[in-house]
């Protein structure tokens, strides 16, 4: 095991009803002037948003709003929210929605205290040094970002997504109420599930050896993402099995599975520049892209599918051919992401084959390799992407 450091300071407040704490919490972490800040309308629907407006008031906290933050949140919204941060003397964001709600508040967070452009912070020209407090209402388990110091943006001058991140960014205080995500569709449901085995895959895939207990915390979450994502696609309101993943996607990205050993990261990063030009849900494209990465990878160093396979999708060891045993572990897996709905080619997420040489380009754009299991040239990535052309 690696030496590390874990700071992992959000105060979580989960269960049924949680999110009615929402101003006493806003009050405890400082806040005195909030921007609320939500997506595109799910939490209007679901009554959330009268719910956590009616708390704010009640509790005598003023606040300012900002809705419409879509799927792969963008930059010019961001610099909507900074400027009206600046002009309302904002002092604490509240995010409603998922993670691109949270992905998107942190950006506001961290521009609304720098003097620059925010997109220094995504375009690794700056540091980010401090931010306004973010306080979060999870409404989908999914991207991790309520217990991560993550955020991802597309900058819509370049029509890159980048990440930045900082332990500024780390929520105060994160509300996860499963009830809230019952009113997901499945396909989000299935995609939000990915996500969060990907999350634990990109630190499970690791040449550090002897993390013995970071490789079972994330075996846990696989297993527990495995047995309930059926459960809540065939009865969307089950309570305890919505409770289960949405603690899991928390736990699968908060960094405690990933201390203490090299990570990847190749799968998302692959995945961003689809979600940047197509515009896919981030778990949809994970889909396509992790199986085939798995698949490339694996030739080259097979140690940790085997564990993979026999640990996670219990296949049995053939002590003979490891390598098909490996395989079988990747094929299980892609047989679990057919059935919850997710897509395996680049037709079903409207990509195209002839924007393989861009897709590689933007993704390798100042380097040599990506990701770390197996390091990556520019030719594994246009062999991953043209392989899922089907
Ligand atoms: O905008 P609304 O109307 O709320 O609809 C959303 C959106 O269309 C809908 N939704 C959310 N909660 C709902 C609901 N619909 C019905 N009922 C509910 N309870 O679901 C759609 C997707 O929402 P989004 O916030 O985009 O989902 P997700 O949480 O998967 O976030 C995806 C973004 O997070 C980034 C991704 O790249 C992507 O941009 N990531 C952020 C990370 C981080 N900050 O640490 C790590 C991840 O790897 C990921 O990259
Ligand atoms: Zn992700």
């Amino acid at each position: 095991m690696d030496n590390f450091t874990f700071y992992s300071p959000t105060y979580f407040d989960f269960g049924r009803g949680a999110e009615s704490h929402v101003a006493e919490l806003v009050h405890r972490f400082g806040g005195t002037k909030v921007l609320f800040h939500y997506g595109g309308g799910s939490i209007k629907k679901s009554g959330l948003y009268d719910r956590v407006a009616d708390c704010l008031k009640k509790e005598g906290i003023a606040f300012v709003e900002l809705g419409g933050v879509k799927p792969n949140p963008r930059s010019g919204l961001v610099q909507e929210g900074i400027q009206l941060c600046k002009s309302e003397k904002v002092d604490f964001i509240l995010a409603v929605g998922g993670g691109s709600v949270i992905d998107s508040a942190k950006a506001i967070a961290a521009g609304s205290v720098y003097d620059g452009n925010f997109l220094d912070f995504y375009r690794g020209k700056a540091v980010i040094e401090k931010a306004l407090p973010v306080g979060t209402v999870l409404t989908i388990a999914a991207a991790g970002s309520e217990g991560s110091g993550n955020t991802v943006i597309t900058d819509e001058e370049t029509q890159i997504k980048k990440g930045a991140k900082s332990d500024w960014l780390r929520p105060k205080f994160s509300i996860l109420n499963p009830e809230l995500t019952c009113t997901l569709p499945a396909y989000q449901t299935a995609a939000g599930a990915t996500d969060i085995m990907i999350h634990v895959c990109e630190r499970y895939f690791s040449n550090t050896e002897e993390v013995e207990i970071t490789d079972r915390l994330c075996e846990g979450i696989l297993k527990t993402i495995i047995y309930e994502t059926p459960r809540v696609i065939e009865n969307p309101e089950n309570y305890d099995a919505r409770a289960n993943i949405m603690w899991a996607g928390m736990l699968a990205h908060n960094n405690v599975c990933g201390v203490g050993r090299e990570q990847d990261w190749a799968s998302h990063h692959i995945e961003h520049e689809l979600s940047a030009l197509y515009d896919v849900t981030h778990g949809a494209g994970l889909a396509v892209i992790a199986p085939l990465w798995m698949r490339h990878v694996m030739k080259t160093n097979p140690n940790k599918f085997i564990t993979f396979a026999t640990r996670v999708w219990d296949i049995d060891l053939n002590e003979n051919n490891p390598e098909e045993t490996a395989l079988k572990g990747i094929e299980a897996f892609e047989k679990f992401l057919k059935n919850i709905g997710m897509p395996s080619s680049f037709a079903e997420l409207g990509a195209k084959q002839e924007d393989i040489p861009l897709l590689t380009d933007k993704l390798m754009s100042g380097r040599e390799t990506e990701g770390n299991y197996v390091k990556l040239t520019r030719q594994d990535i246009i062999e991953i992407y043209e392989s899922a052309v089907r």
